[in-house]
């Protein structure tokens, strides 16, 4: 698992993404900006077909994590699929030619528009619809027929577990809008042949993001497993087991659990230990395990300001472009560009951006140089992933550009918007 530092770190003083020296990104795209590491990206791709290899899954990158379609095909070319959960994100997944097949479609509000474009998508339509409740089901039988099209589905179970996560990213409760209890998914397996347009292939789940702890995932197994048994009880098939996403990653010193320990705990419970378990696919969704620390977000300092005994350090990135640490109040280390500044006498700062928010602060009482002064360079860590994809043009600013550094090279992946990008909708 990578650290923040992994892939983005000081070489002859400066701070380097895969040796690249970020002062020299900065100075030819400006700030802010995205930095992002390729190597870092195929690193935990590769661990987690590695580790569970024996299942031979479908890995389905969390494309809500980060959705640049050049990032999508990098990953397509490591055998990566995609969870979508919207038209756009399909859109994005099919741009990066993903498969039809390799793509799942999550998310509690399908609309009817959306679930017609991904029956219609590639060869035969998208390989699972994970489908949230009765209302859904019946909606996407009736547009398959429409479409004279059989929808692959599985149903998305909600067992009821506490993830221990932020209650914001907490998806496996009953007091959640996700999935549906036990009893539903059985009355659903035991009524399939009534949706004459459906394929029922399985099981899904996912109880919430940034898990620290194998013990909520692992009860969420518990649940499946005996569900699926059940269902296997009343002699239907089960041919697709989705895992879901959710392993957490280190943003300062969290230790979340190893891959290889979540692979084991995925062997353990669904590993081919008896024959008939390896009739299913097993999928998984991971996002920020992939993305999370494979991206840094460079900022510049605009300058410092004093209030009593309070210090700000205003910067030129904003809550519009990582709107994380004012949502969740999650925590990203924030570090000089300039190893110089390590060292030398510190002050504790609230780092605030200029949106006219006080929720635009990326951090409070955090020690850093006291001597940072306007045109320094910042790096704000591990924002690969929910970073861009959540960035908007709050306070009419454009968002930043997304660069790519792979082979010693640096190449702009998306380019900065300007202020006709942000006009460019309306009417005037
Ligand atoms: N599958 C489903 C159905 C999901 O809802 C999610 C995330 C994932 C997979 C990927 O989860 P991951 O492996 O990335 O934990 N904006 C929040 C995170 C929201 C996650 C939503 N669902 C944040 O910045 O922390």
């Amino acid at each position: 698992m990578s650290s923040p530092t992994e892939f983005f770190s000081y070489k002859k003083g400066i701070l380097c993404a895969d040796g690249i020296p970020l002062d020299k990104i900065a100075k030819t795209s400006g700030t802010p900006l995205y930095v992002y590491s390729e190597k870092s990206f195929l690193k935990t791709l590769k661990i987690l077909k590695k580790e569970l290899r024996s299942f031979e899954p479908l890995i389905c990158f969390a494309v809500k994590a980060n959705s640049n379609i050049h990032i999508l095909k990098l990953l397509k070319q490591n055998g990566a699929g995609a969870d979508i959960v919207s038209g756009g994100e399909l859109f994005r997944a099919m741009k990066a030619a993903i498969p039809s097949e390799k793509i799942i479609f999550s998310g509690v509000g399908k609309t009817e528009e959306e679930i017609k474009s991904a029956l219609k998508s590639g060869k035969s339509g998208v390989g699972s619809f994970n489908v949230e409740s009765l209302e859904e089901l019946e909606l996407i039988n009736r547009v398959a027929q429409e479409n004279k099209k059989v929808a692959r589905i599985a149903l998305r179970f909600n067992p009821d577990i506490n993830a221990k996560t932020h209650p914001y990213i907490s998806t496996g409760l009953k007091k959640n809008k996700f999935g549906m209890e036990r009893k539903q998914v059985l009355k659903i397996f035991s009524a399939a042949q009534k949706y004459k347009n459906l394929k029922l292939q399985g099981i899904s789940v996912h109880i919430g993001s940034q898990l620290l702890s194998l013990g909520p995932i692992q009860d969420a197994f518990v649940e499946v497993k005996n569900l699926i048994t059940e269902i296997e009880k009343m002699g239907r098939k089960i041919e697709l087991v989705d895992l879901g996403g959710g392993v957490g990653i280190t943003y300062s010193n969290e230790k979340p659990p190893r891959i290889s320990q979540y692979a084991k705990l995925i062997q353990k419970h669904f590993g081919p230990l008896k024959k008939k378990n390896k009739n299913f696919k097993l999928a998984i969704e991971p996002g920020r395990v992939i993305a999370g620390n494979s991206g840094v977000l460079i900022a510049r300092v605009l300058g410092q300001k004093k209030h009593g005994n309070k210090n700000f350090l205003i910067l030129d990135a904003a809550m519009n472009d990582l709107i994380r640490p004012a949502l969740y109040g999650s925590f990203h280390a924030i570090i000089p560009v300039s190893q110089a500044y390590l060292k030398g006498p510190k002050l504790k700062y609230s780092i605030v951006g200029p949106v006219c928010e006080s929720s635009d602060c990326f951090a409070s009482d955090r020690p850093m140089s006291a001597s940072l002064k306007r045109g320094d360079l910042v790096a704000i860590l591990s924002t690969g992933a929910y970073g861009f994809s959540m960035a908007s043009n709050y306070n009419s600013r454009p968002r930043p550009p997304e660069i790519l550094v792979r082979d010693g090279r640096f190449r702009v992946i998306r380019k900065r918007e300007n202020f006709q990008d942000l006009v460019r909708h309306e009417a005037f």
